[in-house]
């Protein structure tokens, strides 16, 4: 009789910690859904399709855009054929300014109701804590109210399934140097493991997420980590027209040659060089073209970033959905097809 109260009490106590629990119930955990048992290529890598969410990089949804995520938008994403998606969230515009942080109990319901359609859908879903702009400019302050932004988000999201994914840091840049955002990587990791340790945890570098910034750093040693990098080049086709760039971007910019193409295919090859050395798996976590182009053109780089990508064994991201660069026409309700297909081409 002891021993059935105590597994009653056991059970009420992690019952009542489950964030996400009505998805961890309504669906099996979809662990390594790509795994592929006899596959040789190593190291094995969760994600392969996935979709930006961007809603939440901005201070409160639906600032920017004018627009917030849907059920049913994470159901047509699902319905793609798209495996993950990824939620950036402004979680530091949500943060107490003083010890101890508190997150907003508003946002991390939010939170959980995106990641739950996630699940439901049978969709990963990477937690991705974007935009801490305030940390690129004052790091000593900023540095310890991330390390309790990611104690909470971890103790909160301890008990779900494993297919949501934590990513600790989005484009660090400025303060945030190399060697200041690999010793942060590795703290904040560290303290991630304690509640979750067994969950896949993304981690990029500086210089703002680049390539350039990733092939300097030194992630953490762990068996569940998966580097990560974005790319945009080059830039001034990518952003053209962008109006929140420091400097501005002229329209008119081409791309295509064939000496452009294998610009990229060097550079992926060079990640992928060193990712291997590191052992971990590559994604690209974002990459995308501006939506002030024609959706021929936007297409065309897409194809040839997302084929290098795979060729290279890497998952990636395609930056966004519905915002700037976006895949899905909001007004007509319905995907754009030729950067559709640029990405998934056997819909
Ligand atoms: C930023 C977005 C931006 C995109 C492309 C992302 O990392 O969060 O605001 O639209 O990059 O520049």
């Amino acid at each position: 009789m002891k021993k059935l109260l105590y597994l009653i009490a056991v059970a009420a106590i992690a019952a009542s910690v489950m964030a996400v629990n009505n998805a961890a119930k309504a669906r099996p955990t979809l662990t390594n859904i790509h795994a592929d048992a006899s596959s040789t290529s190593k190291p094995f890598m969760p994600i392969k399709r996935c979709m930006n969410m961007s809603s939440m990089e901005a201070p409160n949804e639906g600032d920017w855009y004018n627009y917030k995520i849907r059920k049913k938008d994470i159901k047509n994403v699902a319905e793609a054929g798209f495996d993950t998606i990824r939620m950036p969230v402004r979680v530091s515009h949500h943060t107490a300014p003083n010890a101890p942080y508190k997150i907003s109990d508003t946002l991390l319901n939010r939170m959980d109701e995106v990641v739950n359609w996630g699940l439901e859908y049978d969709l990963q879903v990477i937690v991705d804590v974007h935009h801490y702009v305030e940390l690129n400019e004052n790091a000593d302050l900023h540095e310890p109210r991330l390390e309790a932004i990611w104690d909470q988000l971890a103790r909160h999201y301890a008990a779900a399934p494993s297919n949501l994914i934590f990513e600790l840091i989005n484009e660090p840049f400025g303060d945030m140097t190399v060697k200041r955002t690999d010793a942060l990587n590795s703290r904040l990791l560290k303290r991630v493991r304690q509640d979750n340790p067994d969950r896949w945890v993304i981690i990029g570098s500086a210089e703002w997420g680049t390539l350039n910034g990733l092939i300097k750093s030194t992630p953490p040693n762990d068996p569940k980590i998966i580097s990560t990098f974005h790319y945009y080049s080059p830039f001034k086709y990518t952003h053209q027209g962008a109006e929140w760039t420091p400097k501005p971007m002229p329209m008119g910019e081409k791309w295509g040659t064939q000496k452009d193409k294998d610009t990229i295919t060097k550079e992926f090859k060079k990640a992928k060089r060193w990712a291997d050395k590191q052992g971990n798996p590559l994604l690209l976590g974002e990459f995308g073209v501006i939506k002030n182009l024609s959706n021929y053109e936007r297409a065309r780089w897409t194809r040839h970033v997302r084929e290098t990508a795979e060729a290279n064994q890497m998952g990636w991201c395609y930056w966004d959905m519905m915002g700037g660069f976006k895949v899905w026409d909001r007004d007509e309700e319905r995907w754009i097809p030729p950067v559709l297909y640029a990405l998934i081409p056997n819909l």
